[in-house]
């Protein structure tokens, strides 16, 4: 039976850098894979054509997929609407409406990168981590929120972090787990000595993580894991967080490998249903040019195809397809090193399909 994909392209570079993982998915259908894909609007895009970030329909069509494939929201156009209605509504909105409580963002730093990561090449030799963010609660959506005029007549802004024990315990399992798969140690990052909502994830972890002694568990305040992940990041095996600090530290990690614009990321709900999106953002400073690197929306398509699809054999020959071009020495603009090519968001695509053409 065929399989749904639900592909959203988004605003900015999303769609240019979307175009290219569809080519990767039409090749492989070409090679046998059952795939239907189906396109739908999202955050900008839709707001400019229906006045929603999150139209319904798009909704019930990623609600209905086995996968969802997203580009990027947002860009400088929406910015002067309310916060309640901008097009990073509609990203929040499929994670909430799909359940995708468990983000996880793997930091890989490929051989033939080491030199674009602006740490020291020995620093992330090798770097292999994986944050596991928790992406459907927190202060991202805790109520009440907003901006109002307090008792003495001025405006305050306002928001609500608050987690309750089955939210910390669903996603400390999804860490444990992933632990397990790897180098079996985890490393639980709050802000216990501030702020009781995360003294109470410590102690829910710590709880939870007896059910799995043979993984080694961790904590570490959040302002440490910074300075960790940029001093000695390959201390670290998972990490495990909440959706803001886990938004911040992601966004760090990526630059130890080079660049944001490498990294995939999944999202899951408790059956494995998930969307995949590179973890950069729209980028409209480059939208429009032929510039932005495809490889995390691609390598996006390698993690739907491993976790949700269960073809594990197309991801590892996605994987090696990207890891050929970047070793034949493609590299797009904000992987550039000296005496290499600098190719076109088409053109890295099109290197990615050819590779992966000949393993097929
Ligand atoms: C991310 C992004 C989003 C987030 C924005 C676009 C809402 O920064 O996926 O990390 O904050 O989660
Ligand atoms: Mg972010």
């Amino acid at each position: 039976m065929s399989q749904t994909i639900a592909i959203l392209p988004g605003d900015g570079i999303g769609p240019e850098i979307v175009a290219e993982a569809k080519k990767v998915l039409h090749a492989l259908k070409s090679a046998g894979l059952t795939i239907e894909l189906d396109e739908a609007l999202v955050g900008g895009a839709a707001i400019d054509a229906t006045g929603k970030p999150l139209p319904d329909d798009t909704l019930a069509l990623a609600k209905a997929a086995d996968a969802v494939l997203l580009g990027a929201v947002g860009g400088p156009k929406w910015e002067p609407l309310d916060i309640a209605i901008r097009p990073e509504k509609g990203l929040l909105g499929l994670r909430a409406g799909l359940n995708l409580f468990a983000n996880l963002r793997p930091a890989i730093l490929y051989p033939e990168l080491a030199n674009a990561s602006t740490l020291k090449a020995d620093v992330v030799a090798d770097l292999d981590i994986l944050i596991v963010r928790e992406l459907t609660g927190g202060i991202y959506f805790g109520q009440p929120r907003g901006i109002r005029t307090n008792g003495k007549g001025e405006q305050e802004g306002f928001n609500t972090l608050i987690y309750s024990e089955s939210e910390i315990e669903r996603i400390a399992r999804v860490g444990f787990e992933s632990a397990q798969k790897r180098q079996k140690r985890l490393c639980s990052i709050d802000k216990a000595n501030v702020l009781e909502a995360t003294e109470f994830w410590r102690n829910v972890v710590t709880r939870v993580g007896k059910d799995y002694p043979e993984v080694e568990l961790s904590h570490m305040y959040v302002d440490n894991a910074a300075m960790q992940l940029v001093r000695n990041p390959k201390q670290f095996d998972v990490m495990v967080t909440t959706n803001m600090f886990g938004d911040i530290l992601s966004d760090l990690a990526s630059m130890l490998t080079g660049s944001i614009g490498m990294l995939p990321s999944a999202s899951l709900d408790a059956n494995n249903k998930g969307m995949y999106e590179p973890i950069h953002g729209s980028a409209p400073d480059i939208a429009g040019q032929n510039k932005a690197n495809p490889l995390a929306t691609i390598l996006s398509v390698a993690m739907m195809l491993r976790y949700s699809l269960n073809q594990a054999k197309f991801a590892d020959l996605i994987e090696a397809a990207v890891k050929q071009v970047l070793a034949n020495g493609l590299r797009t603009s904000d992987i550039q090193e000296s005496g290499q090519k600098t190719v076109s968001t088409v053109e890295m695509g099109d290197a990615v399909v050819v590779a992966l053409q000949a393993s097929l």
